[in-house]
């Protein structure tokens, strides 16, 4: 076995060790397939597997909220760290369709599991959000402020779809993954991660509408504004830039190399996107934990899912150096190195 390699700061000050004790995941039971979707838009099977990967995703019912899929991911990875709710620091909710602006989805979670002495709020970097809080949580606990910590990542995509538009709607599902955290002394754990942003182009992928800058009223109902708008081939491109360069960063602060990595944990956007990365970094594509043909992007959830599904199928054995590396709307991206 790998011995444990010193946890990092970007300034390689040693940190404590941050690991997850156990993970958990929720897609809704809902099938909406590809053939289904050609009965709603001009689109074709051949023409979403080809581009996307993507063969089938989740959607909610229609009393199932972002809360319940992030509630059921909880409860999953509760139960396989062997801890109570009881003990829970913080709970963190990344997602981008929080079931309401007030209260936070974490608080609306706490509830739901019995976590009561949590602390709780949520975060937005859209696809990024789940590794945005791992770093949060790991910060956290380095500091020893907290000891134990839920992340979730969490969203309810068909919720703010435009059904009636061909070029987003084939590629987003509802579901929900959570980590819980904890220091383990002497143990393995995240060994550093990078966040970054470039809010210049926040354009490419947007839900302009029902903030406050431009409400939702009856003058603009009709517009589609609280839904996602995006320029995809744009968005495709600053993707696969950015989540090869954080890789690369992240890889050089643990000093590490793409040939050292067992599992590489992706943003689960396109599988094209993922050959695209996996080519740029000379790694063979089968060390790539791919579930987008079941899920299709679930944004915050998709990697937080995809861990739990390589955890829970042993793709990662102790001491296995792992890469996770997402990107989303902001735009921002996010990668962390982790010895399993
Ligand atoms: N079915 C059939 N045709 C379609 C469909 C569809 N579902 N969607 C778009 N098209 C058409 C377009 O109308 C366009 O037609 P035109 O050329 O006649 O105008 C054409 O297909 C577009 O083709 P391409 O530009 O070749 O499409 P591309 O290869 O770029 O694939 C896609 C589009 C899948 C959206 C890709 O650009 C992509 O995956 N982008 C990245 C998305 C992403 O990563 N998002 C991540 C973050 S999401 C978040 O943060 C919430």
């Amino acid at each position: 076995m790998t011995p444990p390699l010193q946890p990092r700061t970007r300034t390689h000050l040693p940190r404590r060790t941050v690991s997850i004790i156990g993970t958990g995941s929720y897609l809704p039971s809902r099938v909406l397939t590809n053939a289904e979707l050609e009965k709603m838009v001009e689109t074709s099977d051949e023409w979403i597997t080809s581009r996307t990967g993507i063969r089938e995703r989740r959607i909610a019912a229609d009393g199932e909220f972002t809360s319940d899929l992030a509630a059921n991911a909880a409860k999953a990875a509760i139960e396989n760290a062997g801890i109570r709710a009881e003990e829970i620091d913080l709970i963190i909710v990344a997602s981008i369709t929080s079931d309401m602006f007030m209260p936070s989805t974490a608080c609306i979670v706490q509830t739901k599991i019995g976590a009561k002495k949590a602390a709780c709020f949520d975060i937005s970097a859209a696809c990024s959000g789940f590794l945005y809080a791992i770093e949060i949580a790991q910060q956290f606990i380095t500091c020893q402020t907290f000891n134990t910590i839920l992340v979730i990542g969490a969203d309810k995509l068909s919720s703010i779809v435009d059904w009636k538009d061909r070029n987003t709607c084939v590629l987003f599902g509802d579901g929900a993954g959570a980590a819980i955290l904890r220091h383990r002394a002497h143990g393995h754990g995240v060994i550093t991660t990078r966040l970054g942003s470039n809010g210049e182009l926040a354009d490419l992928l947007q839900v302009p509408g029902g903030g406050c800058a431009i409400p939702i009223t009856a003058l603009n109902a009709d517009q589609n504004l609280a839904t996602i708008h995006m320029k995809g081939a744009e968005t495709f491109k600053h993707a696969v830039n950015a989540m090869v360069d954080s890789a690369r960063q992240v890889l050089d602060d643990a000093g590490l190399e793409p040939s050292d990595l067992a599992c590489i944990i992706p943003h689960q956007a396109n599988l094209r996107i993922i050959s695209a990365v996996a080519e740029r970094l000379e790694l063979p594509i089968d060390r790539f934990m791919v579930n987008l043909d079941r899920f299709g992007n679930t944004s915050a959830a998709a990697v937080a899912i995809a861990l739990d599904e390589a955890n829970r199928t042993g793709r990662m054995k102790v001491g296995d150096y792992v890469l996770l590396v997402v990107f989303g709307g902001g735009l921002t991206w996010a990668s962390s190195v982790i010895q399993w």
